[in-house]
């Protein structure tokens, strides 16, 4: 084996152990900054040998690979589905089913939370993840490997080694509600439809080309199927244990039931628990725990008969609705809100619930005065489900959108195939001016800190901004003057905006607020193009080339530097200095080498001469080009001249191997 491939699979094995560790035991070992730099280090390395990278190797978690067309594979096991309950009786029935079908034979089941995501199979030979297929029709699936890959709770490779051979294990993909909510509020930021729940998120996820892309997603899962020949378990119990011991993200809420009252107390117990969950759960399974008594009762065609679902239903409420807000987003588009007379629901007072657009309005029909259906899922907003018709008053009249932008009064406008109407003032109207600013100065776009919402309002009321550009010309005197500035708070401010010059380009990018450019898609441009400069330049066919930039981002990104008032805006940042390019040369990857000075002498194994100067300008080193008494280490590589060692020696600078080296980077 050669120094690289030694030290690939050091790295691979160490990162899957700190992974273990960290998912199964909660425990961190290193820091995050030192698990980045070794996870950078065996991307460094496979990128420049890739014949050396691993099958499991856990650079596969950032993603990266494309797939142009899922494989479709058939289940070794048909995946099917459960049957439904939604009542007590129904489970009584189901429960004398199986005493029938046992012959009277003692039994017990294990009742566990129903994950409202999607089905996954996963095949794991030798204890590596090596298919990942969707459900599909059952009988077959799509090939997802590489967007599984990227869930970081799944083992890639198992730390044990008491597994079978090979075995299949089965579980749910879920988006957890804070990264849905997340997702959505960027969505609606840059003028995206939000996603329609959590459910459809994970599965459209799943399904995306590009593994990077999902990898930013943060799926998570939860396993509970083990399948195979040989199996070292006689009992559900005892599968989920088992899964868990190896390193599978097991929930740990399952629980042992021994007759149908048991039951009823765990459905009891989570109908009003899961509302605190971090995922939907549409209900509760409930299985028979051993395994020869499973197969004992066996299945009908589509379900098993030694497993059941029961199913919550959903947390709904009537209430009436008093009026109708419109909101002026930054790029223009204007949503409705539901007021509405104050409902206890799931445990909350509901006063507002979305009504997405003027299709919603127009399908549900709903009119001010109506009472209305409304249903919480684990999303924030709650929504408007229906209306009580028979409840409906005998003069309501239809609701008519608005025609002109509350803020502004511009008549509205709508894109063909487009749901949301748009106000197309945008340089005139206010909330689009101090939305494009809200959105310049966010955490991640510019991240200004001592300035908001209410600054932003403060300095546009006062005329002493128009734009985001304007930020970096304001003075000390001009803000001293105004009532909620002190001396402290107006340095405060100078002080972030200054400092938000040295945001990088990516975040810049994101932060000018071009429609349907979030912070993903800003990163692939500005990586792609490099510059401001060029992006402006691309043609339609450029932008169409650049990874994940589909036509409707090109079109808006085309557009936008299609107006002389965006470009002179552009123009306005780049005198103030903001990043508009990319840094010249390689990334900075950490200061573990601040303040150190090098001389590298002789041959490598794991680097060339090249990497191994770019590896400590990186780490914030500096490189000298000959021995004397101010350096700090010598790096000596192999045939290095003994004259140089020998001054070294004597000036008492120290010689560091290859590996002491790149274990002094690490920081290990
Ligand atoms: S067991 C043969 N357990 O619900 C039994 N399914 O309606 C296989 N699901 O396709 C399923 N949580 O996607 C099982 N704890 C759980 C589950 C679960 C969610 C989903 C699964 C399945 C569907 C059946």
């Amino acid at each position: 084996m050669t120094d690289v491939q030694k030290r690939i699979s050091e790295l691979t094995d160490r990162i899957h152990y700190l992974n273990h560790r960290y998912y199964q035991d909660s425990v961190s070992e290193i820091s995050d900054m030192e698990f980045d730099a070794l996870l950078r280090e065996l991307q460094d390395l496979e990128k420049q040998h890739p014949a050396l990278a691993q099958t499991d190797s856990p650079t596969q978690r950032v993603g990266g690979a494309i797939t142009k067309e899922f494989r479709q594979i058939r289940h070794q096991y048909p995946m099917l589905s459960l049957g439904n309950t939604y009542s007590r009786e129904e489970l009584q029935e189901f429960d004398e089913r199986v005493r029938k079908g046992l012959n009277g034979e003692p039994f017990e089941y294990v009742c566990e939370l129903k994950i409202d995501g999607v089905a996954i199979s996963l095949i794991y030979e030798n204890g590596v993840l090596t298919q990942a297929i969707t459900r599909g029709d059952g009988v077959q699936g799509d090939e997802v490997t590489a967007n599984a890959r990227t869930i970081k709770s799944l083992p890639l490779k198992l730390q044990t080694s008491d597994f079978p051979e090979r075995f299949e294990v089965r579980g749910e993909i879920f988006m957890p509600f804070k990264v849905f909510d997340a997702i959505n509020v960027e969505r609606e930021d840059i003028g995206e439809a939000p996603l329609a729940n959590p459910r459809n998120a994970a599965s459209g996820t799943m399904k995306m080309q590009d593994s990077s892309v999902v990898a930013q997603r943060k799926l998570d899962c939860y396993l509970y199927y083990l399948l195979g020949e040989n199996l070292p378990s006689q009992s559900h119990e005892q599968s989920l244990l088992r899964l868990k011991e190896w390193g599978f993200p097991v929930s740990d809420t399952w629980r042992k039931c021994a007759s149908v009252e048991d039951i009823f107390a765990f459905i009891e117990h989570w109908d009003k628990e899961r509302f605190h969950l971090p995922m939907g759960i549409d209900g509760i399974v409930i299985k028979v725990n051993s395994l020869r008594q499973q197969e004992d009762l066996g299945f009908t065609a589509k379900i098993p008969r030694w497993a059941i679902s029961y199913k919550y239903k959903a947390e709904s409420a009537t209430t009436v609705l008093e009026s109708i807000s419109y909101q002026v987003g930054r790029t223009g588009a204007v949503t409705p809100v539901a007021n509405l007379k104050p409902v206890q629901l799931a445990g909350t007072k509901v006063k507002r619930a979305s009504l997405h657009n003027a299709d919603e309005i127009a399908r549900l029909d709903v009119r001010i005065g109506d009472w209305v259906f409304v249903e919480k899922g684990g999303e924030i907003i709650p929504k408007i489900t229906g209306v009580d018709l028979p409840k409906r008053g005998m003069f309501s009249e239809p609701t008519a959108f608005l025609s002109h932008c509350p803020a502004c009064e511009t008549a509205l406008v709508r894109t063909e195939g487009e749901a949301a109407w748009y106000c197309p003032n945008e340089m005139g109207c206010p909330p689009q001016r101090k939305g494009r600013m809200e959105h310049f100065i966010q955490r991640k776009a510019l991240n200004i800190d001592g300035l908001g919402a209410e600054t932003i309002d403060l300095l546009f009321e006062k005329k002493l901004i128009s734009d985001s550009a304007d930020l970096y010309k304001l003075t000390y005197e001009q803000l001293i003057g105004l009532d909620r500035f002190a001396d402290k708070s107006a340095r405060n401010l100078l002080a972030g905006i200054e400092k938000s010059k040295s945001v990088p380009f990516p975040k810049v990018l994101f932060g000018i607020g071009i429609r349907f450019v979030g912070a993903t898609v800003a990163e692939k441009l500005a990586e792609h193009f490099g510059s401001m400069d060029n992006i402006a330049k691309a043609t339609h066919e450029e932008l169409i080339q650049a990874p994940e930039i589909g036509e409707k981002i090109a079109l808006s990104v085309l557009a936008f530097f299609q107006d002389p008032a965006s470009v002179q805006f552009v123009e306005k940042l780049k005198l103030a200095g903001v990043q508009l390019a990319m840094p010249e040369g390689k990334e900075a990857e950490s200061d573990a080498l601040a303040g150190m000075s090098f001389v590298i002498s002789g041959v490598f194994s794991t680097f060339s001469r090249e990497e191994l100067q770019d590896k400590i300008k990186a780490n914030g080193g500096k490189l000298i080009s000959s021995v004397s008494a101010k350096v700090n280490y010598l790096v000596a590589g192999e045939n290095m001249g003994p004259a140089k060692l020998e001054k070294a020696t004597k000036l008492g600078v120290k010689i560091l191997t290859e590996t002491e080296f790149i274990e002094m980077v690490m920081g290990s």
